[in-house]
């Protein structure tokens, strides 16, 4: 049993594999934090609670002339306004009196087998024996009549925690809603430090730790996307904790619009995560009857350090959020005619790439932006999903038997949330796109966005994306998504209902995804928001791969894809070897150095195949043949992290299959000095007691020996070398 309840004592005790969480409802039925942490059985952890007069704080009524019982001292389980406690909140209400409190009491439980799912959300689900368990508490405020379920699933293998929270008015009035976390977790003890992953466009999910300090710290997106510029996961981690050892919470939100992460060290030093949906600008209606239901936030805590914590992730992730026909299966190697012709192309060009590309061994095209209305450039054309037959001549069949009859599957790019002013679309309901009226709304990379949080604006999209999809035999989608949101107003919602729009436009893309990737199970859907700016589970639960980031330099991808691996699996980064010089930065690159970064992802090409070299077709060639033979240890390996791309030259980082049978080694230097020492690695995850074989080589390491006293080789004296190791255990 993964959930343990002491009705005497009303204590709530969740168990995974290595970690145990602990709450209780005491005796006024507040609900108390009472650890999270390494597995402990049989204890209950009551006893940390010490109550403590620290002045200025609010004590509850029924706590009568205890003045050392305060709601602002205590660690809470899901905290709220009102109530003396000053910390920030998880939920945040206005009552039909005007009031700004939710006083929410313990009033029942249950345990059910499986795992919950949300209405409408993306969520982890169990269909594969893992076992998973829910608990939900149910809270009421006993004066308003607002109820309030947590939700708890419990993923015992892979010590995991999901939590997400149902607000429901059983009361007779109208209650606002300003702030509902998902999950909220205060922890008493320890010195801890927060890592979290900012950027920009072309520079995603970049690493940053620091210590956690008192008052508050927050990441998030204002912008109704999970956004380039901050990341849905924080990690909070003990000062001391490396990549293996120590102690590490993560916290990732599965949602793809605006969130809030924030974390507080309070005058007690108790330090309070929050992690929730963005509260900016939220005002949601909630009528008497009516109830709303928060994104999932899935959490978990590792005792081992770093890579344990993004083991954890990654395996749940793969079996229990990504879905269909791909999820787990290998996935065509493609080339993408973006970096090759970028508007620029028509049929007979495609072609000719696909053809030198189906050559080489890859095995889809992927005909990306600009094949559709009189797209030639960004100003125009969004929102008309109807071929442009100067480029392709009769239309996509044909093209698609073309590239069929070279051996390769077609894939095609769309962009269905936005729409150009110059569209036949926007012509025909301008007053589909978010607008303010009486304003001229913010234009970004020329475009305007659809309102997805009205129906007739998802029907639309489902039948336009299915009559592309109906045309021809596409077998993947890649779901682009270029701009974040402003002009948060709906034409059709009234005012008081507009505060609900951020959270309804994402509902409306979850509703318009769940119908598309139902309706066309067999076909492989990659998302995309300008690169990496929707890099989130939500997202993962549509598009089983992402494109990682529009910068395709290796070098810079080394530290675009080592943020990217703390919470998210190799298989779900989307990464291609791109042209010299590199597109985005100039840098020249080995195509070693290319080919090892794209495929610690789903491996591809995004370059003009038919600008390459005889000698580049041929060490291709031998490239794809290699992805081919490694792909099930790159993508069902357990990823380990050897050095990191922002504190030395060269990144190092390698998989090991589950059994240790076999292993692959990647190392990529940044950056070249002269007389270099040389690169000393301590390798992870193999087996102490087996003997490995590296590559060609004569003879063999201990496991023991890779680990402990690691692996030299001599500093390289060319510019980004690279290499790629692979390491078979030896059998006698
Ligand atoms: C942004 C994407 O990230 C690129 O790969 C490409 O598809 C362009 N959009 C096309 O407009």
């Amino acid at each position: 049993m993964a959930i343990i309840i002491d009705d005497v004592n009303r204590l709530f005790t969740l168990h995974t594999q290595n970690t145990t969480y602990q709450f209780k409802a005491d005796s006024f039925g507040f609900l108390l934090h009472l650890y999270y942490g390494k597995r402990i059985d049989n204890q209950n952890m009551d006893y940390l609670i010490i109550p403590v007069d620290r002045g200025f704080s609010g004590n509850p009524n029924d706590a009568g002339d205890d003045r050392t019982y305060s709601l602002d001292t205590f660690p809470l389980e899901y905290p709220t306004e009102g109530t003396g406690d000053f910390r920030p909140p998880a939920l945040a209400v206005t009552n039909p009196d005007g009031s700004r409190i939710a006083d929410l009491r313990y009033h029942t439980y249950t345990v059910v087998d499986g795992k919950y799912s949300l209405p409408g959300l993306p969520a982890l689900y169990d269909d594969t024996g893992e076992a998973a368990e829910t608990l939900v508490v149910t809270l009421r405020d006993a004066v308003s009549g607002l109820e309030v379920e947590l939700m708890y699933g419990v993923f015992s293998k892979t010590d995991i925690i999901t939590r997400a929270v149902r607000v429901h008015n059983a009361g007779t009035g109208n209650i606002t809603l300003r702030r509902v976390m998902s999950a909220s977790l205060d922890i008493q003890y320890g010195q801890w430090d927060i890592i979290h992953f900012h950027g920009r466009h072309n520079m995603e999910r970049q690493f940053e730790r620091g210590s956690v300090t008192h008052g508050i710290t927050a990441v998030g997106s204002r912008r109704g996307t999970s956004s380039h510029q901050h990341n849905p996961f924080i990690i909070l981690c003990g000062n001391d904790a490396t990549e293996y050892s120590g102690s590490c919470y993560g916290v990732n939100l599965v949602y793809s619009g605006g969130f809030l992460a924030q974390v507080e060290q309070d005058q007690n030093n108790l330090v309070r995560m929050n992690m929730g949906m963005s509260d900016d600008g939220l005002n949601w209606q909630l009528p008497p009857g009516d109830s709303f239901v928060s994104p999932e936030a899935v959490i978990s805590f590792s005792s081992n350090g770093l890579s344990q914590l993004s083991h954890n992730y990654h395996t749940v992730y793969r079996n229990n959020l990504c879905r269909g026909k791909y999820k787990l299966c290998r996935r065509p190697i493609i080339i993408n005619n973006w970096e090759a012709t970028y508007f620029d192309f028509d049929s007979d060009m495609l072609t000719q790439i696909a053809t030198d590309a189906a050559e080489l061994g890859v095995e889809m095209l992927v005909m990306d932006d600009g094949w559709f209305g009189k797209r030639d450039s960004d100003t125009s054309s969004l929102g008309d999903w109807t071929v442009n037959l100067d480029k392709i001549p009769g239309g996509l069949a044909p093209l698609v038997e073309q590239i069929n009859a070279l051996g390769m599957k077609f894939g095609i790019w769309v962009e269905p949330e936005m729409v150009s002013e110059d569209s036949d679309l926007y012509r025909a309901h301008p007053d589909w796109v978010l607008a303010v009226p009486g304003r001229a709304p913010v234009r970004s990379r020329c475009q305007l966005v659809l309102d997805l949080s009205r129906a007739e604006v998802c029907d639309y999209l489902f039948d336009a994306m299915a009559a592309v999809l109906d045309s021809a035999n596409i077998e993947y989608v890649k779901w682009d998504m270029n701009r974040s949101i402003s002009d948060w107003y709906s034409h059709l919602l009234p005012a008081e209902r507009q505060g609900e729009l951020m959270h309804r436009y994402v509902l409306g893309l979850y509703h318009l995804l769940e119908r598309i990737t139902q309706r066309y199970p067999d076909v492989l859907f990659e998302g995309c928001s300008g690169g990496g700016g929707r890099f989130d589970p939500g997202m993962l639960f549509y598009h089983p791969l992402i494109w990682c980031s529009d910068n395709t330099d290796a070098i810079e991808r080394l530290k675009i894809q080592y943020g990217t691996s703390f919470a998210y699996p190799v298989s779900s980064v989307s990464s291609h070897v791109s042209a010299v010089p590199n597109h985005q930065t100039g840098r020249t690159t080995p195509l070693l150095a290319r080919s090892i970064v794209a495929m610690s992802g789903n491996y591809g090409f995004e370059l003009d195949t038919t600008m390459l070299s005889a000698a580049e077709k041929n060490e291709i060639r031998g490239q794809i043949k290699l992805y081919k033979q490694y792909q099930h240890i790159l993508h069902n390996g357990l990823y380990y992290r050897l050095s990191s791309p922002f504190e030395q030259p060269y990144t190092a980082w390698m998989m090991v299959l589950a059994d240790q049978s076999a292993a692959l080694l990647n190392i990529v230097v940044s950056s070249q000095s002269a007389n270099a020492s040389p690169l000393h690695l301590q390798l992870k995850g193999l087996d102490p007691d087996a003997s490995y074989q590296l590559g060609e080589e004569d003879g063999t390491y201990t496991g023991a020996a890779l680990m402990s006293a690691g692996f030299a080789i001599q500093a390289p004296t060319e510019e980004h070398y690279a290499c790629q190791i692979l390491l078979q255990r030896h059998v006698e």
